[in-house]
């Protein structure tokens, strides 16, 4: 898989990421999280927050991002739930990618609860 560039957004699309906690088409401040999602158990979770605002991944460094996102390890060390998959077979530029892009959108303040 190749990249073009940072912020190519065509990238995302076909690579089918971001369907829940961020379609980047999807709505106007779909990307400051709190959308409503089941896991396993049937239980409601929230997407996350992944603007660049404290209240997302604001002050997130990219390994930690990159923790989280291949090994479900989140920037606090907790576990993250389903229906997040995990992305172990991305290659670092592709994470270094991904994390520049999320830093490049509008940062929007939104603290969503976790549970
Ligand atoms: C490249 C695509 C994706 C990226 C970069 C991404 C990023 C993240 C990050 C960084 C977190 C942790 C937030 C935190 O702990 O504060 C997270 C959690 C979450 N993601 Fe994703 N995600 C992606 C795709 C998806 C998809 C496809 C789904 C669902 C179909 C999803 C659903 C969720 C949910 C429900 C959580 C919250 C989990 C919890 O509270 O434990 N994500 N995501």
């Amino acid at each position: 898989m190749r990249i073009q560039k940072s912020t190519d957004k065509e990238y995302f699309g076909r690579k089918g990421l971001f369907r829940a906690d961020s379609n980047i088409e999807k709505s106007k401040g779909f990307m400051g999280g709190g959308n409503k999602m089941m896991d396993k158990a049937g239980n409601k979770v929230l997407t996350p927050n992944l603007t660049p605002h404290e209240t997302g991944i604001g002050n997130w460094t990219e390994a930690e991002f990159a923790r989280t996102i291949t090994n479900g390890i989140n920037k606090d060390m907790n576990p993250v739930t389903y229906p997040m998959p995990l992305y172990p077979e991305l290659t670092e530029t592709e994470i270094s990618a991904i994390f520049a892009y999320l830093q490049s959108i509008p940062p929007i303040k939104n603290e969503v609860k976790k549970k």
